[in-house]
């Protein structure tokens, strides 16, 4: 079966990329010669999705959505339907997903994190659809972390071994810290949900930093039964931070223009 549909939040306030983003959305920072969320829709596309929910906020988000639509599709994504719904507040990742709810009309979904971009060559939404049943398991995409990472990303639970990439997990938890931290494996901002995802969200609560964490959400999947892992072989791009951002537009750009970019002086 394939996955029809992406979901990708991008309603984030962006206060790391500021004062890039005082006005203009993060999704719309340019990495070489495209703002970021693009490079989420032509994943997404990539790996089959013919219909892309793009979450945007109030103030910015006509933006998002013109950028796909003004002129006409753009080149490579003609058969793909880019619609936004808004999120009139930042209120987190989790309640920006459940905003989606309607459009998604319970069929699985991939979702993608647009300032989370992948390495050419290193698409993971395939292999998250090929372990989820069919579109009848959720699969979330993870990766070994630091120490010091723990405390920034979401860390799952594992009740398996890892076996030729995958893992069942049992739960999550929100930036737990080395301490607490259930295993060493990270959320890096690729999902594939099965509608179920929304029945948790709708009855989260505000957790870590007063939002309505994903991560929350992802747990009851796992304590249920319902949730499997796949680690990645090598690290996302996270264009969310300035240094990120540099990183991102250094190896995307050696992929387009060749190593001629380490002479650059
Ligand atoms: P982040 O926490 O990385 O993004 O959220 P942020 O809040 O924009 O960044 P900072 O921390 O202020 O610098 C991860 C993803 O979730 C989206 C963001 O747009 C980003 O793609 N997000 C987050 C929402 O869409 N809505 C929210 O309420 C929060």
């Amino acid at each position: 079966m394939s996955i029809e549909v992406a979901v990708i939040p991008a309603a984030g306030r962006g206060t790391r990329m500021r004062p890039a983003t005082r006005v203009v959305p993060k999704a719309l920072l340019t990495v070489i010669d495209r703002p970021a969320i693009q490079y989420a829709v032509e994943e997404a596309a990539r790996a089959g999705a013919r219909e892309a929910i793009v979450v945007v906020d109030l103030d910015a988000g006509h933006l998002v959505a013109q950028h796909f639509s003004l002129e006409g599709p753009l080149p490579g994504l003609e058969g793909v339907r880019v619609r936004p719904v808004v999120q009139e507040e930042a209120l987190g990742l989790g309640h920006a997903v459940f905003e989606a709810r309607e459009m998604v009309a319970n069929r699985p979904f991939f979702c993608l994190l647009a300032d989370n971009l992948v390495r050419p060559g290193h698409d993971v939404l395939p292999a998250l659809a090929a372990g989820s049943d069919h579109g009848r398991t959720s699969v979330v995409c993870l990766r070994p972390l630091d120490d010091d990472m723990l405390s920034r990303y979401g860390v799952v639970a594992t009740a398996s071994d890892v076996e030729e990439g995958y893992v069942e997990l049992s739960g999550a938890v929100e930036k737990p810290g080395p301490e607490k931290a259930p295993s060493r494996f990270g959320l890096v901002g690729r999902y594939l949900f099965t509608p179920e995802i929304f029945e948790h969200l709708e009855k989260a609560e505000p957790g870590v930093g007063g939002e309505i964490q994903l991560t929350d959400a992802i747990d009851a999947l796992g304590r249920a039964g319902r949730l499997r892992g796949w680690v990645a072989p090598v690290d996302m791009l996270d264009t969310g931070t300035p240094e990120g951002l540099l990183q991102a537009t250094i190896v995307l750009g050696r992929h387009r223009f060749g190593d001629t970019i380490d002479d650059v002086r």
